[in-house]
């Protein structure tokens, strides 16, 4: 996309649209699809980099000349290895929160100063390894506080490089979580900044402000404040208040303690996705203006940033394409029974309100498939009823052997399995343009075999209830 959340030429997402079905088409005829794969993931690799330029742009335009801005992509959004290490060639780093994810930022070799820690739970351990490593952390709650002290009492043998800012102290810059409690969105369950929200310090709470304000006159080491006041289904205006409320606490601390202490603002993630249309809506072009407007002082060169962006980064550049095995017709309702359901994206199956897709039709090679819209439900292979893609949907009326895609699936999705009915995960693969006018894919995760499912499930260990192991 270009400019304000389009293509360059042809409408918004054109050429987005013209390299997916490109991709559709070939992942069928070079056999990435067919009946012994009926499902997989698509990446594309030339939007994904798009998008991380589009990030770097729009705050390079409203942050002063010199300013330190780190892009750290949530990994949680797409959590796999060849993702991070494209985003991190592009020059973004990562956002980890749990052990998991920060093993995959370490394997993508995202270094440990462009890695930050978030996460409401982290354990002793978890802990001691991020300041071990030097990775930023944003400190959930006052317990956790609490522990990181003890850690930074014993900060002997973890403090930075001699001669660096943090030699001889704790080698990590660490901040506090807060919760701004400016409200819900839309999606309940990806609000982050309501009043009783579980995540960060609940700042408008009795006693809470004060608390974090002396919490940073006693730690000379805080240097950092973070708020993600939401995610999808958050109004912009909502998002920009919750970073407005924490650029005014930072200025509060460093007026309090007199001197910048807190240098460094982690204004989270959360641009919401645009999942009705090819058009990317908001863009970040318009969330950094809008920022920039609403709290000018954060972005005057006083302050560092950090953003933590993940499904407007990579939910666009992900279709998720299966074979339809069988077509029906139910209470005079065209069903379209196949491989994509809720093992591959589960907040749609589940909370299809809050989440619908849209859906493409494909013939059985592949092409985009032309014909009278008719209503029909495209249904997905687990054995429960809900397991719907869509509900009564105008489509061209899907054949046996034709193929669904859906469509904005790159984040949260496919890359996210849930092993219902012990469907294997499918395989991923990124693709671009091969340079003679095809497409080439690269095999990003291969599909999980029926003998892992069986390893996974205690395969090794079919005796462990019956025999011996137990009274
Ligand atoms: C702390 C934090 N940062 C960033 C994100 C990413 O949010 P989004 O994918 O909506 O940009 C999340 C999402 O849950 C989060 O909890």
């Amino acid at each position: 996309m270009g400019g304000e959340g389009g293509d360059r030429a042809g409408g918004p997402g054109a050429g987005r649209t013209a390299r997916r079905d490109g991709a559709v088409r070939a992942a069928v005829e070079q056999g990435l699809l067919g009946p012994g794969s009926p499902v997989v993931g698509l990446l594309d690799v030339i939007g994904i980099r798009e998008s991380a330029a589009e990030l770097k742009a729009a705050f390079d335009a409203v942050t002063a000349p010199g300013t330190p801005v780190l892009h750290a992509f949530a990994v949680k959004a797409t959590p796999l290895v060849p993702v991070l290490r494209l985003l991190h060639e592009e020059g973004i780093g990562a956002e980890v929160a749990s052990p998991g994810e920060l093993a995959l930022a370490r394997a993508a070799g995202v270094p440990p100063a462009r890695t930050v820690l978030d996460s409401p739970a982290k354990t002793p351990a978890e802990l001691r390894e991020a300041l071990a490593l030097g990775i930023a952390v944003n400190v959930d709650n006052p317990q956790e506080l609490h522990r990181v002290d003890g850690l930074a009492r014993s900060a002997a043998g973890l403090s930075g490089p001699p001669g660096s800012a943090r030699a001889g102290g704790i080698p990590s810059p660490i901040g506090i979580r807060v919760n701004p409690q400016v409200g819900a969105g839309s999606i309940e369950a990806l609000s982050t900044a309501t009043a009783t929200s579980k995540f960060g310090v609940a700042l408008r709470d009795e006693g809470a402000r004060e608390w974090v304000v002396r919490a940073y006159l006693d730690r000379p080491w805080l240097t950092r404040l973070h708020t993600h006041t939401g995610s999808q289904g958050v109004p912009l205006s909502l998002m920009a208040r919750g970073v407005a409320e924490t650029y005014a606490l930072a200025e509060e601390i460093n007026r309090r303690a007199g001197r910048h202490q807190v240098d460094t603002v982690d204004i989270g993630g959360g641009l919401p996705v645009n999942f009705a249309s090819e058009a990317t809506a908001p863009t970040y072009a318009q969330y950094a203006r809008m920022l920039a407007g609403t709290v000018p002082g954060l972005f005057d060169g006083r302050y560092g940033l950090v953003t933590e962006f993940g499904r407007s980064l990579l939910a666009k550049h992900g279709t998720v394409v299966a074979r339809v095995e069988y077509t029906k017709s139910a209470g005079g309702r065209p069903v379209a029974v196949t491989h994509a359901g809720v093992q591959v994206v589960t907040r749609t199956v589940y909370a299809p309100q809050s989440w619908p897709l849209r859906i493409a039709a494909h013939d059985g090679g592949g092409r985009p498939k032309r014909g009278p819209a008719v209503v029909q439900d495209v249904a997905g292979p687990a054995c429960f009823a809900g397991d719907l893609l869509a509900r009564g949907r105008e489509l061209p009326l899907l054949e046996q052997g034709d193929h669904v895609a859906a469509l904005d699936t790159g984040a949260y999705c496919f890359a996210h399995h849930y092993a219902y009915n012990s469907l294997v995960r499918p395989g991923v693969h990124g693709f671009a343009p091969d340079g003679a006018g095809g497409v080439a894919f690269a095999e990003v995760r291969r599909a999980q075999t029926v003998e892992e499912v069986v390893a996974e499930a205690g395969g090794a260990r079919a005796d462990a209830l019956t025999r011996g192991h137990l009274p």
